[in-house]
């Protein structure tokens, strides 16, 4: 347990304890249901350097490994979204001469396809097997590997230095922090960038997404932390933009300190973290607080339904569905199956709720008379797919920023 912080060794203060969970994309076999181990999942934030992060840990090999479930390119919008962001730093930072981009959590290769067929040097760090096998299929180059500052030195001592290091939604997964940056301090070119980009505290705080919140995510980012890390590990952060995945992020990017000057949106958002006083206790209280009140709502809502004869089925399994279901208690009696696009999900349990996965095809096969929408974040994707749900009568439940009904 925690009570250090990970990256300044600050005292951390808990503020939300969702009680026992399993890790979120350990979606299991119905005959590996006796195996399936859980924890504590609380957060809390560090006195020091404002860092939110989980105070339990789990080991790395728990939670990644040849059954990863997720698979980034699942979502049309993320496929557009990182053939995009490879575009842009194909057009910036990978324009010079024989550049090199590593990416950390490279996951199917949904960026780094684009770097591939663009005939530019790079490497994946992978270790979730099966994941990075489709990585390899699309012809990125992968090694099956946890990023940190042992690999960073293989990585240079093999390929030489990197002008580019990016991540994506992983940075964040990675509990030993301080060994990442020492890696990436090691790795990249003096002129290099880290670019990372990951969930937002502002969104789980003051957006209320609270089932960002499980094992996986070890640090919750904001602008003030990360500019407090960058500089404890001699970088700079250089830029700070808002990015639309996982219902709001921040892209960050770190440079060597002294080599680029901070684009005035860092100075920015920090003032404006100040006056929001995002990270204040009072502000991380009230968020616990509203969090326990929509898990009241929700239970009431779905056991109302439930009372009425009607039928709920969830729609996506994403990670996020294991906190929610685990969290307000809900199983098959309120919930009795989800469905979800990926083939690896399907036959399988929601972790911990054991709630089971089954193709989209179920969905329509009767319709619901309404759909609990795990994956919001996806919701104008799933909800334009889906207007016969509606047209039908169906009803969309969503829980995020609080319970509502459309
Ligand atoms: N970049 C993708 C995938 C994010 S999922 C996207 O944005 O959608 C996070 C990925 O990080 C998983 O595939 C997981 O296996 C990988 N990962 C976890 N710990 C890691 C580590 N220490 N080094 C490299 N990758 C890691
Ligand atoms: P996502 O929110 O991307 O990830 P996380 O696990 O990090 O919270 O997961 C979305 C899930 O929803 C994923 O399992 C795929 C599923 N999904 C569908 O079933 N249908 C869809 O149309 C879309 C867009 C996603
Ligand atoms: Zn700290």
């Amino acid at each position: 347990m925690y009570t250090r912080c990970r990256v300044c060794a600050g005292k951390v203060r808990e503020f939300l304890d969702l009680g026992n969970q399993p890790t979120a994309n350990g979606f299991l076999l119905p005959e590996e249901v006796d195996r399936e181990r859980t924890f504590r999942l609380a957060v809390g934030v560090c006195d020091e350097c404002a860092m939110v992060q989980s105070i339990e840990d789990v080991a790395p090999g728990v939670r990644y490994h040849s059954g990863y479930a997720y698979h980034a390119s699942g979502s049309a919008g993320h496929r557009q979204y990182f053939a995009r962001q490879a575009q842009r730093m194909l057009a910036t930072e990978l324009a010079g001469r024989s550049p090199f981009i590593v990416e950390i959590g490279c996951n199917d290769g949904v960026l780094l396809e684009h770097v591939a067929a663009a005939g530019v040097r790079h490497l994946g760090v992978e270790p979730s097997t099966a994941v990075a096998e489709l990585a390899r299929r699309k012809g990125v180059q992968v090694v099956t590997e946890f990023f940190d500052e042992r690999t960073a030195a293989a990585i240079r001592a093999g390929h030489g230095p990197a002008d580019v290091i990016f991540g994506a939604n992983t940075v964040c997964h990675i509990a030993r922090i301080d060994s990442l940056m020492r890696g990436v301090a090691e790795l990249l070119t003096p002129g290099g960038v880290f670019i990372f980009e990951e969930p937002y505290l502002g969104t789980v705080i003051e957006g209320r997404a609270f089932d960002q919140i499980y094992d996986e995510h070890d640090f919750y980012f904001s602008v003030t932390s990360v500019h407090a890390m960058a500089q404890r590990f001699g970088f700079d952060l250089v830029d700070a933009e808002h990015t639309p995945l996982h219902g709001g992020e921040i892209r960050y990017t770190l440079a060597r300190a002294g080599t680029r000057t901070p684009r005035p949106a860092v100075a920015h958002l920090l003032r404006d973290e100040q006056v929001r006083r995002l990270s204040a206790p009072e502000t991380l209280d009230r968020f616990g607080t509203h969090v326990r009140r929509v898990r009241d709502d929700l239970v009431t809502l779905l056991r109302d339904i439930r009372d009425r004869g009607e039928r709920v089925v969830g729609y996506g399994a994403p990670g996020k569905c294991s906190t929610v279901t685990n969290y307000c208690g809900i199983g098959t009696e309120l919930v009795p199956f989800v469905c979800d696009s990926t083939p690896a999900k399907q036959g399988r349990l929601v972790p911990g709720s054991h709630i089971p996965v089954r193709a989209p095809e179920a969905f329509a096969d009767p319709y619901p008379d309404y759909a609990l929408l795990f994956a919001w974040n996806h919701a104008d994707e799933i909800m334009a797919k889906e207007q016969r749900f509606q047209q039908s009568g169906g009803r969309w439940i969503r829980y995020v920023p609080e319970v509502r009904v459309d």
